[in-house]
This record gives C-alpha cells, structure tokens and sequence, in this order.
C-alpha cells in the first residue's frame, strides 16, 4: 500500500491502474478489508511530502514520519494483520536513489548507518517485519544487531537479496514520487540481471547476517532465480511481483487483449510452482477474493 498524507484522501496512479495512495485513514480501512480477505501481511510504502526530501533522507528516521504513523495507526487497528516495512533511502531522499550520494557515488557505509535508524523507528512503531529494499552490502547484520540491541528481537527481518536493477519498477517509482528524481539507475548496487552466481551469493550473504527470510524480485523474469534460492538454501524464499508486471496484466486485462483475471492467477501460480513460500503481489485483494469467496 501506498501511504500519503492529509485525510480522507486517495490519488490515482497513472501507471498503477487499480491500484491508489491512500491517507492513513483509508489505508486503515484498507488494512480491514485485506485481513477480512485472510491476508497475512501488508507491505507499506511512504510517498513522503516533496519538502521533507533532502539529500540525507533524514525523514527516513523521524519516528513521527508518515511510515511511522502508518504502521502505529494500522497496527492499532486491526492488530491482526502483519506489517512489512520497506527499508531505503528513494522514499525519503531528494535524489530518488537507494543509498546517499556524494560526488555521483552512492556511500554504502554511510547508507547503512542510516538505514538502521530508519529501520529503529519502524520496528518502534509497530513494523513486524523490517524489509531492507536498498542493497547495500552489510545491511542485514546491522539492522539486526541494532534490533536485538533496542529490545526488538521479535521483529524479523525480510531481505531483499536477490533485487535485480530492472525496468519493471517504473510504476512504483511514480506511486512514491521517486521516479522523476532519479538520475542515472541503481545499477551500482542493484544486481545485474545477466549473472544468477552474483544472486546466490547476495542471498548466502544476507542469511548469514541474520535474514529470516529472503526475496527474490522482480517475480516472472526472475523464477529460475526463485527455483534456485529455494533448492539452494533452506530459509523461506519470498518473491516479489512488482509494479510493471502488475501493469502489464492489468492493463493487457483492460484493454480486452488478455482475459486479465485468468492471467492473474497463472502469474501467481508460477510463483507457487516455482518455490515461493509467499508472495508479494499488488493483485493480493482481487486474488484473495477469488481464490477464498
Ligand atoms: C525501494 C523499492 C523499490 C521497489 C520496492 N522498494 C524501487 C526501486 O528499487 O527502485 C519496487 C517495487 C515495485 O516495482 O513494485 N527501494
């Protein structure tokens, strides 16, 4: 879910088609729904206020920041439901890129100390799951560390370890206002989606670092990668069906090329053959519905 500020307030997506950022009041009611459908967990996604971007991403680590407000808010309400937080600089920074930037490099270190101040305060706030999305090296073990250290040793930790520099983002980064920034790509810290050795090893390393579970995404290019995690290594494997291919089928669906519901459920099934043990996918109300009526 795509959070956004004020009340009573949802803005369309143009790329997003079905899909809205949502005041934290609608995204309350939003979280009912999706636990009346038997959805285990929703993963949160800050558009934050273009003048509380800077170049340090410092509101990443406000505890009052619109995240923060939003998991407390859910949390309170439908205590039910899991709450996933998205970890990375794009969403608070001036600059739309994952990780600080100085001099046209991205500071991996420096990154890192202030992802584990973001990840504090979304654990503070209600997170169960602190989801690292920015693919700096040595995130997982620092987050960790600070976790256990601040009393929140059950909170788990979801990596994105085997996150692919792709095309397939672009909607998302229109739903959270990162698009538009961003100079350049992420290919400096994203992987290369030609080497499936480099995959592995990201994902051997976030284990090792404390990882409860690990992610592998984009989802349908990406399903040998999902089949190899999984029969590699033995912690959960999550995929990610992100923004494009939710747009491709939704908007395939709506202009009557594709039967768009159909193609949902083979889309998600694929997942499931391919070794998932769970599925982030912006379908999951529509397919919750048909699949438990
Ligand atoms: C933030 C983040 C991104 C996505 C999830 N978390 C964008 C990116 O890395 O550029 C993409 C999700 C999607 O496309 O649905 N780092």
């Amino acid at each position: 879910m795509f959070i956004i500020e004020g009340q009573n307030e949802r803005t369309a997506i143009r790329s997003m088609p079905g899909v809205e950022r949502l005041s934290i009041d609608l995204a309350v009611e939003a979280a009912r729904e999706a636990a009346a459908a038997g959805i285990p967990a929703l993963a949160l996604f800050p558009n934050t206020p273009d003048h509380l971007r800077n170049e340090n991403g410092s509101e990443a680590y406000n505890p009052y920041n619109l995240m923060c407000r939003a998991l407390s808010a859910i949390k309170e309400a439908v205590p039910g439901i899991g709450l996933i937080a998205d970890v990375a600089l794009d969403e608070y920074s001036s600059d739309g890129q994952d990780g600080l930037v100085r001099d046209g490099q991205i500071l991996n270190d420096e990154t890192v100390a202030a992802m584990v101040r973001s990840a504090l305060v979304q654990a503070q706030a209600g997170a169960d799951i602190i989801a690292p999305s920015d693919m700096m090296d040595g995130r997982v073990g620092a987050i960790r560390q600070e976790l256990d250290a601040a009393g929140h040793e059950q909170v788990a930790i979801m990596a994105y370890s085997a996150k692919f520099a792709s095309a397939f983002y672009g909607p998302f980064r229109e739903a959270v206002g990162s698009g538009a920034r961003l100079l350049g790509d992420k290919k400096t810290y994203q992987l290369d989606y030609a080497n499936i050795e480099e995959a592995l090893r990201e994902v051997a390393q976030d284990i090792d670092e404390g990882a409860d579970m690990v992610m592998v995404k984009p989802g349908m290019p990406y399903l040998d990668v999902v089949r190899r995690v999984r029969d590699t290594f033995n912690v959960p494997v999550f995929v990610y069906q992100v923004s494009g291919e939710y747009t491709m089928i939704r908007m395939a669906g709506d202009a009557g090329a594709i039967d768009g519901k159909a193609a949902m459920l083979e889309s998600l099934w694929a997942f499931k053959r391919a070794g998932a043990k769970g599925i982030l996918t912006y379908f999951a109300l529509e397919a919750a519905r048909l699949l438990n009526p």
